[in-house]
């Protein structure tokens, strides 16, 4: 649906929560003036309502998680039967049921489905906790090679281990004394021309014997809906196979049909050795995980009784029937045809936007990324991609902005987006550009 502005935005009550969030909470968290945020009440499919009574039209999905819509049904009513039975297990001592019932769905839709035989899952919470223990999984299994090759853009979330190999240089120079310089940064393709150089560089890099993990997104996405060229990853399968390296899938954002596939990957015919998955595997429950070949995975020794890695949240019951409701939905073929279908119709929608301000449409699927360029020198325009977003938001859209310089705007809506809705966005920005 439309939005619908009742007030002002923010309206009173997100203002006064504001400030009092910013007397509790820890600076550098929740970003707040007199125009941001708005504090969210609920919401259903493509739309959310503030405390304020304001229905907005989401082009973000919260972050890629609700693909499936907002408060999708199904899942609603897995975590309710759920917690009439359990709200919290002991994953790691004492689980349940469920947890074994996931990590079989997770082997089924991945290793199996592929035909690779059987994966082995470490289910986790947030995404980055996924790529830590990926991470350390291709360590044991090369019997401790310390290094990572990573991707320039890249982005794994904000866990020391994730910032070791994270190619956003922002999130880690603050920290930077605290962390080992164990990644070797590769420039991530973006067209033809460049895959050359980066063969190059990807041997040299491999030379010393000493990497564990190429560990790599098959799209940017906070790096800016970057689709490499179609010969990317079997390039880098070609290279983890030839050195033993651990070819790790970072698809927490491009998992679950956001690209129009099941998994991005499945645009090539490469098959990862691990892959994490997080986001939208809950549709809303902090749950992710990483899954692996099971002979890969085997490098972690038996459990004498203190896993080491687990988490005291790990397996629990109810995000793992909110994922098994998630999953049941993506797997019916319908759901990548309409991705499919409305990305297309989406991307010539905002190509059809007439301005010189109005850069590349880029990215696949509901990934997609608008460029806003200064014209006169052709160079990324963050700031004008900023006020997009505020002016969006005061029109009940929200929305964010990825890549290096803030200047790509992230359109990545739940998949029932509908075509009236997406003209509505392309009309707005039209006339902010
Ligand atoms: C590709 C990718 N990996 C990892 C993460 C980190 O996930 P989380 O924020 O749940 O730790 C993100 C988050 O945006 C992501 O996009």
């Amino acid at each position: 649906m439309l939005p619908e502005i009742l007030t002002d935005i923010p309206g009173p009550k997100s203002l006064s929560l504001a400030s009092r969030l910013a007397r509790v909470e820890s600076r550098n968290v929740t970003f707040a003036n007199s125009d941001w945020p708005i504090f969210w009440e609920r919401a259903a499919g493509t739309n959310v309502w503030d405390i304020d009574g304001n229905r907005f039209l989401d082009f973000t999905s919260a972050f890629a998680v609700s693909g499936l819509g907002h408060s999708n049904p199904a899942v609603v009513e897995a975590l309710k039967s759920q917690a009439d039975l359990l709200l919290h297990g002991m994953g790691d001592v004492h689980p349940a049921e469920v947890k074994v019932a996931l990590c079989e769905k997770l082997s089924a839709i991945t290793f199996e489905r592929w035909g690779a035989g059987a994966g082995k899952a470490i289910l986790c919470n947030a995404g980055f906790e996924a790529v830590e223990a990926a991470l350390k999984t291709a360590h044991l299994h090369t019997r401790g090679k310390p290094r990572i090759i990573t991707f320039a853009g890249g982005y794994h979330g904000l866990g020391y281990g994730t910032l070791i190999a994270g190619g956003m240089a922002k999130f880690r120079a603050p920290f930077r004394e605290q962390l080992g310089e164990l990644a070797i940064e590769l420039p991530f393709p973006s067209c033809e021309e460049e895959m050359v150089a980066l063969e190059s560089a990807l041997t040299l890099a491999l030379k010393k014997n000493d990497v564990s993990a190429i560990l790599v997104e098959p799209i940017l996405g906070r790096g800016g809906k970057v689709v490499p060229p179609a010969g990317f990853l079997p390039l880098l399968r070609r290279a983890a196979d030839k050195s033993g390296a651990v070819l790790v899938l970072d698809e927490i954002y491009t998992g679950f049909n956001r690209t129009g596939r099941l998994f991005a990957c499945e645009h090539t015919l490469v098959v990862p050795d691990i892959i994490c998955l997080g986001k939208a595997l809950a549709s809303g429950f902090p749950l992710s995980a990483c899954v692996g070949r099971a002979e890969v995975m085997d490098a972690w020794p038996v459990s004498d009784g203190e896993a080491l890695h687990t988490t005291t949240s790990l397996g629990n019951p109810l995000g793992c029937r909110m994922a098994l409701a998630s999953i049941e939905q993506h797997c019916d073929p319908s759901v990548a045809h309409k991705v499919i279908a409305t990305s297309e119709r989406f991307r010539s929608a905002l190509e059809a936007i007439d301005s010189q301000r109005r850069g590349k449409v880029r990215g696949i699927g509901l990934m997609l990324g608008l460029e806003i360029i200064d014209p006169t020198i052709g160079a990324p325009n963050g700031d004008l991609a900023a006020s997009i977003i505020l002016n969006s938001l005061k029109n009940g859209i929200i929305l964010l902005a990825d890549g290096p310089a803030g200047h790509v705007l992230a359109l990545a809506p739940p998949f029932a987006i509908s075509d009236e809705e997406i003209a509505f966005l392309c009309q707005q920005l039209g006339e902010y550009l």
